[in-house]
């Protein structure tokens, strides 16, 4: 019999404190940078984010969505074999922040490593997990975007530190006699670098460069709706599936703008796009679990919808994932 991988739960979790447009203006006024809530409004669709208190983790995230989401699949920390954490904010330069978490889960056995593709993170693990349950090495997995991007904004860029924020997303993925996720389409294309980065390391004690992000948003802004319409239309026809199966659009939640351009790319109706972008900003690789599991305790997700989770980020990495939830 045919093996497929299919999400049998959803979880998230945001830091308590939310930070609207209203205190992000005040701040960048008060250091001497123009901005408004209706700039920010108009621009990105972003009205507010939240961000984590000194000395909470992505890991510490991580673990929150992470045990929600295995209640909602009725599985217990022991019934996991694979954990896979998408992240650019780790807790540490090593161990990776699966490691952390898995210690945190109190399970020891089983494969855990981190996926670093920033904003496509999500789609990545998801689409690394899928391959691993469908070769036989793994039945039961935790995949999980949880960022900390707070950590890594600069406070005096008005035009990147009003986009991003902090959280974490989960799905707990089993083997399934039937699907499941249906096709995936992943890429990269590093000679775009240096438009989205954060170019800082660590040398003999010390950070060298500037381990603060910076982007070029129109490079960024123009690259990100020509992929994701791209990795949309592969997947769908690896699917042998046409725009009109799709139930719910899940973009990564960067721009409102970036959003409905994409759906309107692929000629779908603006009521079928999941957006979380005004309350959570850009989690990076939070952002689709996030918005996903958001959808689903709402109830506009059902059983047995089709999901198309579509990623964009720095690297410049892009792909998607089409399932039958
Ligand atoms: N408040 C007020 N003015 C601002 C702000 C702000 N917060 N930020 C920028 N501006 C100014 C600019 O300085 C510029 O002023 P100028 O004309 O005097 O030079 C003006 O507004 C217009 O700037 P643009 O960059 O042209 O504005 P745009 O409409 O392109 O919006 C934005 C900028 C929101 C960054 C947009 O380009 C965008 O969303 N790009 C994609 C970002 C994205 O998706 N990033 C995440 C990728 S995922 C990942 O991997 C992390």
């Amino acid at each position: 019999m045919k093996r497929y991988s299919r999400i049998t739960g959803t979880g998230s979790f945001l830091p308590p404190r939310r930070v609207t447009n209203a205190e992000m203006a005040a701040d960048l006024v008060a250091r001497g940078h123009e901005t408004s809530d209706q700039w920010i409004v108009e621009r990105t669709g972003i009205r507010a984010r939240h961000f984590a208190d000194v000395g909470v983790n992505a890991s510490d995230l991580a673990e929150r969505a992470a045990r929600q989401a295995m209640e909602a699949a009725g599985a217990k920390p022991q019934d996991i074999d694979l954990i896979i954490v998408a992240t650019s904010t780790p807790d540490m330069v090593f161990p990776s922040t699966a490691c952390i978490l898995q210690n945190k889960l109190g399970i020891a056995g089983c494969p855990a490593f981190d996926v670093q593709a920033v904003c496509s993170g999500f789609v990545y693990a998801l689409t690394v997990a899928d391959s691993l349950i469908k070769t036989g090495t793994a039945s039961k997995a935790l995949v999980i975007g949880s960022e900390i991007f707070s950590r890594i904004l600069d406070f005096n860029d008005r035009t990147t530190s009003v986009l991003f924020g902090d959280g974490a997303g989960a799905v707990v993925l089993e083997a399934s006699d039937t699907p499941g996720i249906l096709a995936t389409d992943l890429h990269a294309d590093g000679k775009h670098v240096g438009i989205l980065c954060v170019p800082g390391s660590v040398s003999g004690g010390k950070v060298l460069g500037e381990p603060l992000l910076r982007m070029d948003g129109q490079a960024v802004f123009k690259l990100a709706i020509g992929v994701l319409e791209d990795a949309a239309r592969a997947t769908l026809a690896k699917a042998e599936k046409t725009e009109a199966d799709i139930d719910w659009l899940i973009p990564h939640q960067a721009n409102i703008r970036i959003m409905q351009g994409t759906a309107k790319k692929l000629k779908l109706s603006m009521d079928k796009l999941i957006v979380t972008v005004d309350q959570h900003g850009n989690t990076s690789a939070a952002s689709i679990p996030l918005a996903l599991d958001t959808a689903v305790r709402s109830g506009k997700i059902k059983k047995g919808d089709t999901l198309m989770l579509e990623g964009v980020g720095g690297g410049f990495t892009w792909g998607a994932v089409l399932l039958d939830f």
